[in-house]
């Protein structure tokens, strides 16, 4: 297997550093100037290599292109107190994308391949990871069918990249959410915990939908009686709920989210009991009517802790209350960033330092 020292690297002529603006960089909106690309063929994974970012040729029959088979990941890398690249918590990103290669019938990368990846090419780019606050970069692992044929059948050929992107806060404001009772992201059995592109391509028109109508995401509800909370497709869900931490419990619906597993894992260090459980949406509309619903947030790795502003149930409209410094959701938040920068302890070893 190879090692990091031995990925080859090929690196840009001109970087394109000196154009990005990294006081409003947005979610998503530049690429940095390398790629890691490793070839899967003849049943194993091929040495990767560090090579310009840019277009690659690819044949109108790739398999992935007509029967779906590409997955991601999303993780994101810092530069702490010490000035040390750190990716938060890659191990979990690569059990999770094994998951998701498995469901799809794609071939599973080794931990020591997926981490000396991201560790030779965040160093690479190392200048792009952006220091100011709430930025990172974010870093998108992928891997998709890229043999050429038209007959249905699990590809024999495929590709891994990496693409990084320095990025600042996901959504601009807190979220109006609306509770989706029509449409589905995702049945039990389903593909819905693997980070499939499928999934996410599949809730675009529900979601434009919502969107005419004045929200920005959809509150996805269990395909079989919309009675559940599932997730909001971008990101998981969380409530305090009666003075409890309450969130969906995960099923083969849901994505595993690694932001959602680690305010779960800190919240009784914050001082509060948590609840994986189903959760209905009528608890939800009660809460709002009592007013023992005091905070509605997404967590994801873009979204990170992200306020929900207001959520439509049946049509009505219910706003939370304003997020002030003792909510839950901020000092989760908070948290988390310590965490990551090395201003708290690293107490569960989520942050990998690259060397
Ligand atoms: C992530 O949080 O990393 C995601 O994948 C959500 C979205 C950007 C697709």
């Amino acid at each position: 297997m190879m090692l990091t020292e031995s990925i080859s690297i090929e690196r840009v002529k001109k970087s394109r550093l000196s154009t990005i603006d990294f006081s409003n960089l947005g979610f998503g909106n530049h690429i940095s100037d390398h790629m890691l690309v490793a070839d899967y063929k003849n049943k194993s994974w091929q040495e990767p290599k560090i090579v310009p970012f840019g277009d690659m040729p690819m044949s109108p029959a790739m398999l992935s292109l007509h029967y779906g088979q590409t997955i991601f990941e999303g993780m994101k890398a810092f530069k702490n107190t010490k000035g040390e690249i750190i990716i938060f918590r890659p191990q979990r990103h690569h059990q999770r994308m094994n998951k998701s290669l498995a469901r799809m019938c794609m071939p599973e990368l080794s931990e020591e391949l997926f981490l000396q990846s991201l560790s030779a090419l965040t160093e690479v780019d190392s200048d792009w990871i952006p220091t100011q606050e709430g930025s990172s970069l974010y870093l998108r692992p992928f891997v998709f069918a890229y043999e050429a044929k038209l007959g249905v059948k699990i590809a024999d050929e495929y590709k891994f990249i990496i693409i990084t992107s320095p990025v600042g806060p996901y959504f601009a404001k807190p979220v109006k959410l609306k509770v989706e009772e029509e449409y589905v992201r995702a049945a039990e059995g389903g593909t819905g915990f693997a980070k499939c592109a499928g999934n996410y391509g599949g809730a675009f028109y529900p979601t434009m939908l919502a969107q005419k109508q004045g929200f920005d995401q959809v509150l996805w509800t269990d395909a079989k009686e919309h009675k559940y909370i599932d997730e909001s497709g971008a990101m998981n869900i969380m409530f305090v709920l009666n003075g409890k931490l309450v969130t969906p419990q995960l099923t083969t619906s849901l994505l595993d989210g690694v932001t959602r597993d680690s305010i779960l894992t800190l919240s009784s260090s914050l001082g509060i009991e948590k609840e994986e459980r189903k959760v209905s949406i009528a608890e939800i509309e009660e809460g709002f009517k009592k007013g023992t619903l005091t905070e509605a947030f997404g967590v994801g790795t873009a979204a990170v802790v992200s306020t929900v502003a207001s959520i439509s149930i049946h049509g009505k409209n219910y706003e939370l209350p304003p997020v002030n410094e003792k909510s839950f959701q901020l000092r989760a938040k908070k948290k988390l960033h310590d965490i990551r920068l090395g201003i708290e302890p690293d107490v569960h070893g989520w942050n990998y330092i690259v060397k």
